[in-house]
């Protein structure tokens, strides 16, 4: 049986003030949540201020992004992932749509942030999915299974015990069109069964979020689905009682 998962990915929002309102609500409530996992994803410069605010609570800190360089050295504005750590992350969302599209990250270059986390001791939420228009162009396996043939090439299956999972299709990122539970699920299953002719018990442990316009009206139906094991929430993790919503759904 897989722990659900559930983790906010604040993007570039936030302030010391708003992350201390969302601790606060976070706080009150985390009490409310069940058996799942929880993991606040801040900007970079707030991920050492939300650990202190979350000290003891049971909520996870990860980052948005790492270098891909191992230690550390001459890369202005890089994160090296023993920083990461150094804050107190346990998580470190690598490959989203957003670092694929806007800053041209590689599949290559993924495969080596996520090889890097591993060595560093965090745990990579490792983002896949298609946009609209490979979906329309049936593309949605080949895209994904290059996506994370990536991944398994650098670091094989078996270290895929240690990696989440977000399969989050981009057109459901922020526009509010989140994809129908049976939409997700056949992609989830589809990734669980890659991974499973490779190596069964590991794929069967794998811990697959969906991701795009999580709410709290849909999570409860997405989360029911065989393969999802919870969720890579963005805009409703800045609300305190919308991400709580959607993490008792998960519980
Ligand atoms: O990483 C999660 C994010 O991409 C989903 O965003 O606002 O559609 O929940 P949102």
């Amino acid at each position: 049986m897989r722990k659900p998962f559930v983790a906010g990915n604040w993007k570039m929002h936030g302030s010391k003030a708003s992350i201390k309102d969302l601790m606060t609500g976070l706080n009150a409530k985390s009490g409310l949540i069940g058996d799942v996992t929880v993991a606040i994803c801040p900007p970079a410069v707030y991920l050492d201020y939300t650990h202190k605010c979350l000290a003891g609570d049971g909520i996870f800190v990860g980052a948005q992004n790492m270098c891909q360089v191992p230690g550390q050295g001459a890369y202005t504005g890089e994160l090296s992932a023993s920083m990461l750590k150094d804050c107190g992350c346990q998580y470190v969302i690598l490959g989203h749509s957003e670092r694929r599209a806007i800053y041209g990250e590689t599949d290559a270059l993924i495969a080596e942030k996520v090889s890097v986390a591993l060595d560093s001791g965090l745990t990579p939420i490792l983002c896949v999915g298609e946009t609209l228009e490979e979906r329309e162009a049936n593309q949605v396996e080949s895209v994904i299974g290059r996506q994370l043939d990536a991944v398994l090439n650098k670091v094989g299956i078996d270290k895929f015990s240690a990696i989440v999972i977000a399969y989050e299709p981009v057109w459901a990122i922020g526009t509010g069109k989140t994809a129908s539970s049976a939409q997700a699920q056949e992609v989830h299953a589809f990734i669980r069964g890659k991974l499973a002719g490779l190596n069964p018990a590991v794929a069967e442990k794998v811990i697959i979020q969906y991701g795009g316009s999580v709410k709290p009206d849909n999570a409860k139906e997405l989360f029911g689905q065989p393969d999802i094991d919870g969720g890579l929430i963005g805009g409703a993790s800045l609300n305190a009682d919308d991400f709580m919503a959607i993490c008792q759904a998960a519980g």
